[in-house]
């Protein structure tokens, strides 16, 4: 069955029997959308609680008898006990986490911006105007690229391994001093699932670098997001600790897949140096963040084994779909040589590697049929995968049926594609 495997005759009976059945699905006339990944409607129900966690007048008052219904400059950080939370189910030192409003990527884009504009403590000033470049591991996130390519920094492409970044690779070019970063997502990355090892880690953690206002973006958005089982990162701190590097380090996070995307609440975590260069800016940009949000996510989740019973149900409603794109692929793709698409233990989304020059297509016939994916290359800085042949798999939001159609479509797309590149068509 392996195409790879088979005569030119086989192959162009193998065409007819896939255009038959992609004309087939044609006539369906499906509607699937899956281009974000977004929790569904079942994971959001999880979080309905929330509406309700702060509701008399007394429930409005912090720990240390804040009132959270007015500015409070002495909770600009966030609330106290919104940080231990934090700070026990991620794992950072509490005194290191600054809660904000509802976007880690806003956040993001802030610091990006902050780069910029003031530069960073150790470094020749502004980033603006000099030729700044990033690392970026890809596959990624195509937000983190949109971000860094708006200010007109120079994307450096980074392939991803089953460990992380290929650091070989990152070592070599951290001896750019134009190099001043690398921006990352550690566990459960998106879109591979990937789970940093202790080696890459540690090499990131000791690298010296060129630029000596090097830092690591490190968007820690699926800290706690298993869908099969958790797979331990280290303590990226404690790590860059060990080496005299802690000032590498700028760590996001946020609850928008925990509770509600676009009404959670994000925070960021670093050491005291990058604090003291943040603070100010931030104290100039806002008066404090929404504390009445970081009240009702306390009271909801109230405690860190709480919090981590939420991600349970959150990871049983996830394994479904889950298992429903790994079979489907199990029997769509892998009998004919075609498709890797990795071992995820959690986050949001599968990684699919095609055959070479086969994403942008089997993307296309995808759309003709009705499934909307994430457009092919998005995972690649400036949208362009040298070897056209990764999509990004969404399989959060669709009911498993659905999703199932999907992905069956999927499967006929790209046996289609492979199909017509190995006649040459
Ligand atoms: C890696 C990563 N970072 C950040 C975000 C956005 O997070 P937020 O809603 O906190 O801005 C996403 C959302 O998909 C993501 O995948």
């Amino acid at each position: 069955m392996n195409y790879e495997k088979m005569t030119e005759t086989e192959l162009r009976h193998e065409l007819e029997l896939l255009s038959a059945q992609f004309e087939q699905y044609r006539s369906q006339n499906l509607k699937l959308n899956m281009a974000r990944g977004v929790p569904c409607p079942e994971q959001l129900d999880l979080s309905m609680g929330i509406t309700h966690s702060v509701e008399t007048r007394e429930d409005c008052f912090t720990e240390n008898g804040t009132d959270c219904r007015t500015y409070a400059a002495n909770l600009f950080a966030g609330v106290p006990e919104l940080r231990r939370l934090f700070a026990e189910v991620f794992d950072v030192p509490e005194d290191y986490i600054i809660i904000g409003g509802n976007s880690s990527l806003n956040m993001i884009y802030d610091t990006v911006a902050r780069m910029m504009l003031f530069g960073l403590p150790g470094g020749d000033g502004p980033w603006f105007g000099k030729h700044i470049k990033f690392l970026c591991p890809a596959p990624g996130y195509d937000r983190h690229f949109k971000i860094l390519d708006t200010f007109g920094i120079e994307l450096v492409t980074v392939e991803m391994t089953p460990d992380g970044p290929d650091m070989d690779a990152v070592e070599e070019l951290v001896k750019d001093p134009d190099v001043r970063g690398l921006i990352c997502v550690p566990k459960f990355s998106n879109p591979t699932g990937v789970v940093f090892s202790s080696e890459v880690v540690h090499r990131l953690a000791k690298m010296e670098t060129a630029a000596p206002d090097f830092r690591i973006i490190w968007d820690n958005a699926y800290a706690i997001h298993y869908v099969y089982e958790d797979v331990p990162l280290d303590d990226i701190f404690a790590v860059c600790r060990e080496y005299g590097h802690e000032d590498r380090v700028l760590y996001f996070s946020s609850t928008s897949k925990v509770t509600f995307p676009g009404a959670g609440v994000a925070f960021m975590a670093m050491d005291p140096l990058n604090r003291d260069w943040m603070m100010p800016a931030l104290q100039t940009q806002t008066i404090g963040p929404d504390k009445m949000n970081q009240l009702r996510h306390v009271r909801f989740f109230k405690t860190p084994d709480a919090m981590r019973e939420h991600m349970s149900r959150h990871a049983a409603i996830m394994r479904a779909r889950f298992d429903a794109v790994k079979e489907t692929f199990q029997t769509g793709l892998a009998p004919y040589g075609i498709g890797d698409w990795g071992d995820p233990k959690g986050g949001y989304f599968f990684s699919l590697n095609l055959p070479d020059g086969c994403a942008q297509k089997t993307y296309e016939l995808c759309r003709e049929l009705g499934v909307n994916l994430t457009p092919s290359g998005a995972t690649y800085p400036h949208g362009n995968d040298p070897r056209d042949r990764n999509l990004r798999i969404a399989p959060t939001f669709p009911a498993v049926e659905e999703l199932k159609a999907a992905m069956e479509v999927l499967c006929i797309c790209a046996r289609l594609v492979y199909v017509k590149k190995l006649l040459s068509e």
